[in-house]
């Protein structure tokens, strides 16, 4: 049986987890984006696809590079973050189901039709980048997703040659509380849910 975490943990992993707009400083190695690849690819995909790419930008010329296709506020972020995660979908992902999904090779054609590739694509592909979230807030890491950017422009400039397609973006480092908005309401769970 596994024993639910303790408080300090979901602190940390939500109650006091917070969006960060401004960064310490610093360098990160990238044995620290392995690590948070090494945990977050045990969350689950449908059929294990995991159609997710992840392109860590770090360099300063990839920094301003990708800042240069988001909104300006969003740019400043960017370059002062220490990392930002671009978090796309292989739209070719059922080629790595043989090796995915070895017993049932043949759930490749499972996702022949585009509209469902693309579907199913981008919900795993979703829920990746929200694995990779938890990841990095469970090793101590703060984040800062973003949307706010051209995905046409992202696309060719970092996934130029391949059916990857951009989703989102997301800053990882050491959060300050530079501009941080105050903690925004929730939906109560009786707006939210229903039990049948
Ligand atoms: C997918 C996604 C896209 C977002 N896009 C932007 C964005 O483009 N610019 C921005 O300043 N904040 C963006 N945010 C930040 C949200 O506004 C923020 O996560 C939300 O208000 C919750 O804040 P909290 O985590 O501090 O409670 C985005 C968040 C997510 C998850």
């Amino acid at each position: 049986m596994t024993q639910p975490l303790d408080d300090q943990a979901l602190d940390t992993l939500f109650r006091k987890a917070r969006t960060h707009n401004g960064w310490v400083e610093e360098t990160l190695p990238e044995q620290v984006f392995r690590d948070i690849y090494d945990l977050m690819k045990w969350g689950p995909t449908s059929a294990n696809i995991s159609p997710a790419r992840f392109v860590w930008v770090a360099s300063p010329e990839g920094k301003a590079r990708l800042a240069e296709l988001a909104m300006p506020s969003n740019g400043e972020k960017i370059k002062k973050a220490p990392v930002t995660v671009i978090i796309g979908t292989d739209m070719d992902f059922p080629e790595h189901i043989p090796e995915l999904f070895p017993h049932n090779p043949g759930a490749k054609d499972w996702f022949q039709d585009p509209a469902f590739r693309e579907s199913a694509g981008f919900r795993n592909g979703t829920l990746q980048g929200a694995y990779l979230m938890i990841a990095a807030r469970s090793l101590g890491y703060q984040c800062g997703p973003m949307s706010g950017f051209d995905n046409a422009a992202v696309d060719k400039a970092f996934f130029g040659g391949t059916n990857v397609k951009s989703n989102f973006i997301c800053s990882i480092g050491h959060g300050t509380d530079e501009n941080l908005f105050e903690r925004l309401p929730r939906l109560t769970f009786e707006a939210a849910n229903q039990v049948v």
